[in-house]
């Protein structure tokens, strides 16, 4: 079988995310990744993985291979692990390498690692790069401040492909930076795969200021809404746990 290319967006949140007030539901995300043409979306909710039979069939029916994934909070940083239908926290990065050992088809990528947080990897990335297997580049930049470049740099040291995403918190961000897949088939297999030997191509253009402006006073609105309205309930369609 011939490959052909796969265009992902794959570090999304939706309304079930404990963590973050975010407005829409993973149905509305699905429908406007589909909208987009995106081929592939990953939601990475955070500590909570947000998987379904019912959810995986409503992304089929719009043309979008949903695979199942998690920001994971591993001893106090963020990680992104794909290819779970199953997920416990806490886990340590003795559990995680235990868990891509037994699962070799695991996906582990280091989500903006060097963001000005204390929950970004920094340089946890070169302790623990035997966790990983690709180094986020994230759509928030612009032409004069980004924070990718460190993983760049960090990418070309340790070897690993760069993968874009829009670390979605909002319908506007889909598509900002995504990338492109080279595979043989449409199956979390195949992609992962294909990351893992960076058979991909990265998609993305620095935000310009009028874009930044508007993402930070929404970042500012939902941090606001989280922190004095008081968590909502998200209908769950399903908790693994
Ligand atoms: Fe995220």
């Amino acid at each position: 079988m011939s490959d052909f290319k796969l265009r992902m967006e794959i570090h999304s949140h939706t309304d079930y995310d404990p963590q973050d007030w975010i407005e829409h539901s993973a149905e509305e995300l699905i429908d406007e990744v589909a909208r987009q043409g995106i081929d592939i979306l990953a939601i990475t909710c955070h500590r909570a993985l947000q998987w379904s039979p019912q959810l995986k069939s409503y992304a089929e029916a719009a043309g979008v291979l949903l695979i199942p994934a998690v920001e994971a909070s591993i001893e106090g940083k963020d990680v992104l692990i794909y290819g779970l239908e199953r997920f416990q926290h806490p886990m340590s990065f003795d559990q995680l390498r235990e868990l891509r050992r037994q699962d070799p088809a695991v996906l582990t990528v280091a989500p903006h690692p060097f963001f000005p947080s204390n929950t970004c990897l920094g340089n946890k990335l070169f302790t623990h790069a035997d966790c990983f297997d690709a180094i986020e580049y994230c759509h928030f930049y612009t032409r004069q401040v980004n924070f990718n470049a460190k993983a760049v740099e960090a990418a070309r040291k340790l070897n690993l492909p760069l993968v874009g995403t829009s670390d979605i918190h909002f319908l506007t961000q889909v598509g900002k930076t995504t990338s492109t897949v080279q595979v043989s088939e449409r199956s979390f297999a195949a992609v992962s795969a294909a990351i893992k030997a960076g058979r991909l191509e990265l998609h993305t253009k620095p935000l310009s200021l009028g874009q930044l402006s508007l993402q930070v006073a929404q970042m500012l609105w939902m941090k606001f809404k989280g922190s004095h309205l008081g968590r909502r309930q998200a209908s769950r369609t399903a908790v693994a746990s």
